[in-house]
């Protein structure tokens, strides 16, 4: 329910304006107090008293006419707001704010707003597809913005692609999530691993990998907003520690593995984001290794695989493992998660654009224990964060 939560709908010009309408009914139904602001463009689709009789509030186009309320309004709807969606987007409004002008009401009140700002992009498939829109697009994610992915299918322009607004009732689940922070995860404990595995050479050097920990973290920052008690276990990254999580550093495979069995015991949830390191050198120097020869040669030995020995003493704790391919994605994945016992595995493919190491966006496949493989679209790290946490609370 969206009881007593104050929010601000920005409407462009857009056929998809239409399904706006039935938006606010839901919203308002839901609870919420529905403010609409159109850009002028809008108000050629849909007349704003459209708007105005379904929300009951006046609707805002012109930032210039007589006030309606003594406040100055954009400043007014910017701080009552306790979240903007803009639906439909379009690549002008995308493109104004990624680049920070504010010339109207709509775009004033998003860059005077500190409430979160959700974006329901709907245009043409090729202007959708523009590398300046989706340039954009991850301009705006990198920064905190949210957007809920345009659906295929035959557009209104005859053209067939993506670019369809996400249906009203998808928006809404949303905002539902977004605006209840639910804390659905009190009383649960939660282990996170996060970040690379460093294989000590030798006191100068070490193996490792490119993985910069920011799936991990945005995990263990949405469970503990939703309530968990967290321990992320970590190697070394340069994020932030997340406020309100029980942060635990470690440097080698060996010593994740270690700090894992100390917290074992309590933990409901065990969700594997770390890039763990498969091998490590047979014995680690203590002294600088000098350079001498034209070769050298490192002798490598097995780590253990850590999820491999938790699948097999899960119990009836929830096992949770990412697996990153440059191959075979779904078939490598499945076997991996079928070997390590666990109860569904996120993968990605390392070569596709927006998905892993270092990007704030992910492009995953999540395949569970029977087999269901279900293709996400591009989403932030954050936003695939809360689906995890959704997906294991049903179980
Ligand atoms: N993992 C682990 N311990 C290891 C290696 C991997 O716990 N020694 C975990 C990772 O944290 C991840 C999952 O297993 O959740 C899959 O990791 P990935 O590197 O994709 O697969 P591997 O099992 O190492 O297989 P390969 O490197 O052959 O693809």
């Amino acid at each position: 329910m969206l009881e007593n939560k104050n929010i601000v709908l920005g409407v462009c010009g857009g056929i998809a304006a239409y399904k706006s309408c039935d938006l606010v009914s839901r919203l308002i139904k839901a609870g919420a107090n529905v403010d609409v602001i159109m850009t002028e463009n809008a108000a050629n689709f849909i007349s704003p008293l459209t708007f105005q009789a379904l929300s009951s509030n006046q609707v805002s186009v012109d930032m210039f006419k007589e006030p309606k309320y003594w406040e100055i309004q954009h400043i007014s709807l910017a701080k009552k707001a306790d979240l903007v969606i803009i639906a439909p987007a379009t690549a002008n409004i995308i493109g104004k704010i990624a680049n920070g002008i504010a010339d109207d009401m709509l775009t004033t009140t998003v860059i005077a707003t500190q409430a979160p700002v959700m974006f329901a992009p709907a245009m043409n498939c090729n202007m959708y597809e523009n590398k300046i829109l989706q340039s954009n697009i991850a301009r705006l994610i990198e920064l905190g913005y949210y957007f809920i992915e345009p659906g295929e299918g035959r557009l209104a322009c005859g053209d067939i692609g993506k670019g369809k607004m996400a249906e009203p009732s998808v928006i809404e689940g949303y905002i539902d999530n977004m605006l209840n922070n639910n804390r659905d995860y009190v009383g649960k404990t939660i282990i996170v691993t996060a970040g690379p595995t460093r294989e000590a050479i030798d006191p100068v050097r070490f193996i490792s990998n490119h993985s910069t920990g920011k799936m991990g973290y945005a995990i263990a920052k949405r469970a503990a907003r939703r309530g968990a008690n967290v321990y992320l276990i970590s190697g070394p990254t340069a994020l932030d520690i997340p406020k309100d999580v029980f942060f635990i550093p470690v440097h080698s495979a060996k010593d994740m593995q270690k700090k894992i069995m100390e917290h074992f015991d309590e933990a409901h949830i065990i969700i594997k984001g770390a890039a763990v390191a498969d091998y490590t050198p047979a014995k680690a120097c203590d002294q600088k290794i000098k350079k001498k020869d034209e070769n050298l040669t490192l002798e490598l030995v097995k780590n253990p695989d850590i999820l491999y020995e938790l699948g097999k003493i899960k119990g009836d704790k929830i096992l949770v493992g990412f697996a990153m391919e440059t191959q075979n994605l779904v078939e490598n994945a499945k076997e991996k998660m079928l070997k390590k016992n666990l109860d569904f595995i996120v993968a990605n493919d390392l070569f596709t654009e927006g998905a892993g190491f270092a990007v704030d966006t992910n492009i995953v496949k999540i395949i569970d224990r029977n087999g269901n493989v279900e293709s996400m679209p591009k989403m932030s790290k954050h936003q695939l964060a809360d689906l995890i946490l959704d997906r294991i609370i049903k179980l």
